[in-house]
C-alpha cells in the first residue's frame, strides 16, 4: 500500500488491523487507537479518498490502497487549513483525538464546503472528544471553511 506517497511492502498476519500496520511497521504514530470497540475515531484516515477508521479495516483489505494519514495532509511544509484552523481557534486540548477529527473534518469539507454549525456536529459524531472540547472544534471547522472558499 502506499501511505502519504510512500510504498510500504510487509507480509502481515491476517489479523493484523491497518490502525497496527500504520502505527508499528509504517512508523506513523500519529493515527492513535483510543478504543477497542470503533467508537472514537482516532484512528481515522482517508483510504483511497474516503474517509474511514482504520481499526475497522484489516491490513490485508488495504492492499494496493492509497492512504493518507495526519502526518501527509500538511502539502510543501503548508498546514491544511483545517490544521490551521485546529491551531487559530484553539480545538485542541490534550490533542489525543486530534489527528482524527482532521481527517474527518478534511472529508467533511470536501462534502460540506460551507457547513452549518448542526452539519459540523453531525458529520462529527463519530468522533469522540473526551475533553468535551467540541465547540472550538466546530469553529476550527468554521475557519478552515472559510479559508478555503477564499482560494
Ligand atoms: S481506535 Fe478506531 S474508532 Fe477508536
Ligand atoms: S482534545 Fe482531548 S480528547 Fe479531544
Amino acid at each position: 500500500m502506499t501511505i502519504n506517497g510512500v510504498s510500504y511492502s510487509h507480509e502481515v498476519e491476517p489479523r493484523m488491523l491497518l490502525v497496527h500496520f500504520i502505527r508499528e511497521l509504517a512508523g506513523l504514530t500519529g493515527t492513535h487507537v483510543g478504543c477497542d470497540t470503533s467508537q472514537c475515531g482516532a484512528c481515522t484516515i482517508h483510504l483511497n479518498g474516503a474517509a474511514v477508521k482504520s481499526c475497522t479495516l484489516l491490513a490485508v483489505q488495504a492492499d494496493g490502497a492509497t492512504i493518507t494519514t495526519i502526518e501527509g495532509l500538511a502539502r510543501d511544509g503548508q498546514l491544511h487549513p483545517i490544521q490551521e484552523g485546529f491551531w487559530e481557534k484553539h480545538g485542541l486540548q490534550c490533542g489525543f483525538c486530534t489527528p482524527g477529527m482532521i481527517m474527518s473534518a478534511a472529508q467533511l469539507l470536501q462534502r460540506y464546503p460551507n457547513p452549518s454549525e448542526a452539519e459540523i456536529r453531525h458529520q462529527l459524531e463519530g468522533n469522540l472528544c473526551r475533553c468535551t472540547g467540541y465547540h472550538n472544534i466546530v469553529k476550527a471547522i468554521q475557519y478552515a471553511a472559510e479559508k478555503m472558499a477564499k482560494r
